[in-house]
């Protein structure tokens, strides 16, 4: 057994033509931007940008957000390359098998649950709490001490059902609620930029200070290796900053794993991915700008789960926090949708190269979707969400996702030296320059994450090179094929 074999491309690409295993392909480029838009713009607009404003980086949060959308752009740009190169459901996972190997294939599929399965359960809760609060509903209905999540776990029940009908009618659910969230996020700026004050953005980089708390676990890994003294604001608190506000990007790369059910995905990839993330990051940058000019940063009120709402009542615009409650409600819905359908497209191909018992990855005959693995993820994520305490697993959304983009920019490099032959519609620009730089990027980000996210992060991988032996590396289909004992 070789846990380092790779599956060729063409390999790849022949498995998506198997009967029992092939997706519908009908997404276009419009699809892909709109799911990219629909998966990014949620719980990191509508909840972190106060918060960290409060916390590390003052007015300077629109610089922390555009260098955690730079750090993204880097790798969505290795993202769009293989994602042209290699179409095929599975995005990282598939891309990692061509050039890296299997075993590194499975430890990034395993990964990317943190990215989707637990992304999704984070969001999900954040989508409760803002129910209850649009609603004025029992707050027991959005978990109690004693009670599970029901918002939470209802949620996620009613998008399994629209994943299991099909993958384009989730794609025009989506495409609605979309609509309704850019709306409210554009009417964030407008109305807002009205009651800028320019004393609100002044200082714009606060001086740096200690920083509370932070010490032992809590610390980040880069301040515990070098025994740095943890302080908050200045530029080190814009970096920080930077690397908990990376989650309003998660999700760009999810547009890749629909590259299978994309009728053109040489051309369209690319344009789905950049696309959705230069629409989002400009967005972001507008919106943390109007809410802290809206709002003092140090203001209690932006350290709250709705500093959006909280600005607009500071100026006297009660209605206002109403309407952004329901844009969050409806954005935070697609995040949870595009999440989960991107963790049943991962599975999917997992199980189809017999990582993961091949039997779950059945097609629907009229559907035309995996429901099998829909309904699992569905009921994973809603245990998830409804009964596990998630506050403090939510930057292990981070990390996870951090980690599949450095294996993926380094994958870009590896594959331009070792099948330099492939055609590739997309091309990174000058390569080794950048797609280093996006492992760079990322990398910094991980270590600025605290010491604790880092011991739960290896805990979970550790957990899955063991399943990997256990189960993966006896069942897997291209082991198999070099034994010469596949069967069909
Ligand atoms: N980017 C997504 C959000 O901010 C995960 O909710």
């Amino acid at each position: 057994m070789n846990p380092f074999r790779t599956k060729s491309i063409e390999q790849s690409i022949a498995d998506t033509d198997e009967p029992d295993h092939k997706l519908r392909k009908n997404l276009s480029a419009w699809d892909l931007t709109v799911f990219g838009v629909g998966v990014m713009i949620g719980t990191g607009i509508f909840v972190l940008t106060g918060q960290e404003a409060y916390r590390n980086a003052g007015p300077a949060i629109v610089i922390s957000f555009l260098v955690a959308g730079v750090a993204c752009g880097l790798a969505a740009l290795c993202y769009a390359e293989f994602a042209s190169t290699v179409p095929v459901a599975g995005s990282a996972y598939t891309f990692s098998y061509a050039t890296l190997g299997e075993f590194i294939a499975w430890i990034i599929g395993w990964d990317l649950v943190l990215e989707l399965a637990l992304g999704a359960a984070v969001v999900s809760r954040g989508w409760s709490a803002y129910l209850q609060e649009l609603f004025d509903l029992p707050t027991w209905l959005a978990g109690g001490d004693a009670t599970p999540d029901f918002g939470a776990i209802a949620i996620v029940a009613g998008l399994t059902v629209l994943a299991v009908l099909g993958t384009k009618l989730s794609g025009r659910f989506t495409s609605v609620l979309v609509v309704v969230k850019v709306a409210v996020v554009l009417f964030v700026i407008i109305a807002g930029l009205l009651y800028v004050k320019a004393s609100n953005l002044t200082p714009f980089v606060p001086e740096s200070k200690p920083a509370e708390g932070g010490s032992g676990l809590d610390s980040t890994l880069l301040q515990s290796i070098f025994g740095i003294e943890p302080t908050a604001f200045g530029v080190y608190g814009i970096i920080a900053a930077a690397s908990v506000v990376f989650f309003a990007f998660i999700g760009f790369d999810v547009v890749a794993t629909s590259a299978e059910e994309t009728r053109n995905p040489q051309r369209d990839m690319p344009r789905g991915i950049l696309g959705s993330l230069l629409i989002v990051t400009v967005l972001y940058a507008a919106v943390s700008f109007v809410v802290t000019g809206m709002l003092k940063y140090s203001d209690e009120r932006m350290n709250t789960a709705a500093p959006l709402a909280a600005a607009f009542d500071a100026n006297g615009l009660d209605w206002a926090s109403k309407l952004i409650s329901v844009g969050a409600v409806a954005g935070l819905t697609t995040v949870i949708l595009v999440l989960m359908l991107g963790q049943t497209r991962v599975l999917f191909a997992m199980s189809r190269d017999g990582l993961l018992p091949r039997g779950i990855a059945k097609v629907h005959p009229r559907f035309g979707t995996p429901y099998r693995i829909t309904i699992l993820t569905g009921a994973f994520v809603a245990a998830l969400a409804g009964f596990v305490p998630l506050d403090e697993l939510s930057k292990l959304v981070s990390i996870g996702t951090l980690f599949a983009f450095v294996v993926v920019s380094a994958g870009v490099l590896i594959l331009r030296r070792t099948r330099p032959d492939l055609p590739r519609s997309f091309r990174v620009p000058v390569v080794p320059v950048v797609a280093t730089l996006s492992v760079l990027a990322c990398v910094w980000l991980m270590v600025n994450l605290s010491v604790e996210t880092w011991l739960r992060f290896v805990i979970w991988m550790v957990l899955g090179v063991v399943v990997y032996f256990v189960y993966g590396a006896a069942h897997s289909r291209v082991g198999r094929r070099r034994e010469g004992s596949v069967e069909g």
